[in-house]
């Protein structure tokens, strides 16, 4: 929790959906390059769908699309993080091998799914994805990790049950914090002022009253426009 992370500012949040695009495309072709596979967890809410909708890969093969986290609904649900990556992303992306979070399953079966899913792909460690695209919330959460939440001190797993978060839905399943730590690179996107004072704790202090300040800044990635991160 002592690394820099890179900040990119741009003037307003479409210049952030571009700059986000472009990291993802050279992340992802670093990836293939060097092992032949590129594993991208997907940020879910709204603010990566303009990033999403600018992806345009020549190819997808060889890419495997994962999800930060998901909301314990049905992905046919306008509120799923799943249908909102369809609608921008996942329809135009063929090729890809596509990895979802069955939410309707409920936290604690999904979870335990997903991190069977997870352990089948990376094996027992671990797993050490090549990018994680993360938003911020307001309270400073990151992927469905909540301020002081107990899923966010599971420390011995690679996904996890989220109950009785502040953010509708209650339940959710998350990425642990470990997962986060591990990646080779996460990107987190804010856009607008209403994310400046969450952006600002992310940081500073690490603290689990704000979980966005606990990801491994020497691997992380800070996209934002000048509205959530002002000029000093
Ligand atoms: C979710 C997201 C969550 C989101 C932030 C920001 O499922 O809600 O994973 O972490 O990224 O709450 O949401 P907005 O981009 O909509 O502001």
């Amino acid at each position: 929790m002592t690394g820099v992370p890179v900040i990119i500012r741009e003037p307003d949040p479409q210049a952030v959906a571009s700059s986000a695009a472009a990291h993802f495309a050279a992340t992802v072709t670093a990836a293939l390059s060097e092992r032949g596979a590129a594993h991208v967890a997907l940020a879910g809410g709204t603010t990566p769908a303009a990033t999403y909708r600018l992806l345009a890969l020549t190819s997808w093969e060889g890419i495997e699309l994962w999800f930060g986290d998901e909301r314990c609904v049905e992905p046919t649900d306008p509120e799923s993080n799943y249908h909102m990556a369809c609608a921008d992303l996942l329809r135009h992306a063929p090729g890809a091998v596509v990895h979802r979070i069955e939410g309707e399953l409920g936290a604690q079966a999904a979870a335990d799914a997903y991190e069977a899913r997870l352990h089948a792909r990376f094996g027992g460690e671990t797993p050490v994805l090549d990018l994680i695209l993360l938003g911020i919330g307001e309270d400073g959460h990151t992927a469905s990790l909540f301020p002081d939440n107990a899923a966010l001190g599971i420390e011995d797993r690679a996904c996890v049950a989220v109950h009785d978060a502040p953010k509708p839905p209650p339940d959710r399943v998350s990425l642990s914090l470990p997962v986060l730590r591990a990646a080779r690179s996460c990107v987190l996107l804010a856009t607008g002022n209403g994310k400046a004072a969450a952006l600002a704790g992310a940081l500073g202090t690490p603290s689990t009253h704000v979980p966005s300040s606990l990801l491994a800044r020497e691997r992380l990635t800070v996209i934002a426009d000048t509205a959530a991160l002002p000029l000093p």
